[in-house]
């Protein structure tokens, strides 16, 4: 059984792209700018923007957090994005997820001028992407792609089973990899809430993606061996042995699955870091106007 290193790879990748800032910049070229927005105070999305500043920073780019308090009016967001989306030195931004409940999340990321969406959220970049389009492809998704990349995987041909149908990740995930590329070209099977026998669809996966948010949820009973088993879970359970008292838990019980499979990724250190760093290579792609002239 092979761990998955998101977090080494992740750096490595940061690396790429910082010696590439580099030479954008002896060229005489723009430094990147990366501008983010976070509405109130969740733990997970304060969490979350802090590594995507840092990430920056480390990449070489220039960052720029706006914050807003959660009872912040619709009107007064749309006028931030609208600032962002005619601001020439900003290359990319983003609007962390989830919004409070009283702002319509869809009208905002609609709001987003689709040639600036690094988050690949617009429908703009969703349609692109699912008809194989040049596009901003969304970070989670695409993090995963490069994983089963870096790390060889075949994907031609094989069974993947994604389990979880949101548009962040299920949806965009069974979209990439179905596409005649690598990697992709795989059978695509998506199950969801409603699904019949879900251990019987999970069992038939050469590459299980787990991404529905209930911790522990794939069991050893549900892969067949040597299984490739990405897990994108990010539930934050409290926790008495960690610092932050919390702690992050998969949708796959590792310990139980873990044997079975030739490939896994932990939780943490998998999926997660890899998902900054496909954002800050999108924000390196706007500013090169690789995407979008
Ligand atoms: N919330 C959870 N994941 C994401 C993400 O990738 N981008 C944004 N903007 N919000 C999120």
């Amino acid at each position: 059984m092979v761990l998955i290193d998101g977090k080494e790879t992740a750096m490595e990748i940061k690396q790429e792209i910082a010696e590439e800032v580099k030479q954008m910049i002896a060229r005489g070229e723009k430094q990147p700018h990366l501008a983010a927005i976070l509405v109130g105070h969740d733990g997970g999305s304060e969490t979350y923007v802090a590594h995507k500043v840092k990430a920056c920073a480390e990449c070489g780019f220039k960052s720029t957090l706006l914050r807003f308090e959660d009872d912040v009016t619709e009107e007064e967001l749309l006028n931030a994005i609208d600032g962002l989306n005619h601001d020439a030195d900003v290359d990319g931004f983003i609007v962390q997820l989830p919004l409070p409940r009283h702002i319509d999340e869809q009208k905002v990321i609609e709001a987003i001028d689709y040639k600036k969406d690094v988050d690949g959220f617009h429908p703009i970049n969703v349609g692109r992407m699912s008809i194989g389009l040049p596009c901003f492809r969304s970070a989670t998704p695409q993090g995963i792609l490069t994983l089963l990349e870096r790390y060889g995987i075949e994907t031609s041909g094989k069974h993947c089973v994604v389990l979880g149908r949101s548009n962040i990740v299920g949806k965009p995930v069974a979209q990439m990899l179905l596409q005649k590329d690598n990697p992709g070209n795989c059978t695509v099977t998506v199950c969801h809430s409603a699904t019949e026998d879900l251990p019987r669809q999970c069992r038939r996966a050469d590459i299980l993606i787990a991404a529905i948010g209930q911790p522990g949820f794939v069991k050893a009973n549900m892969v067949k061996k040597g299984v490739v088993v990405i897990d994108v879970g990010t539930t934050r359970l409290p926790s008495t042995t960690t610092k932050s008292g919390f702690k992050l838990h998969g949708d796959v019980d590792f310990d139980e699955v873990a044997p079975m499979c030739s490939f896994i990724t932990p939780v943490p250190g998998g999926v997660g870091p890899m998902t900054i760093c496909s954002l800050m290579k999108n924000t390196l792609l706007a500013a090169q106007h690789k995407v979008y002239k």
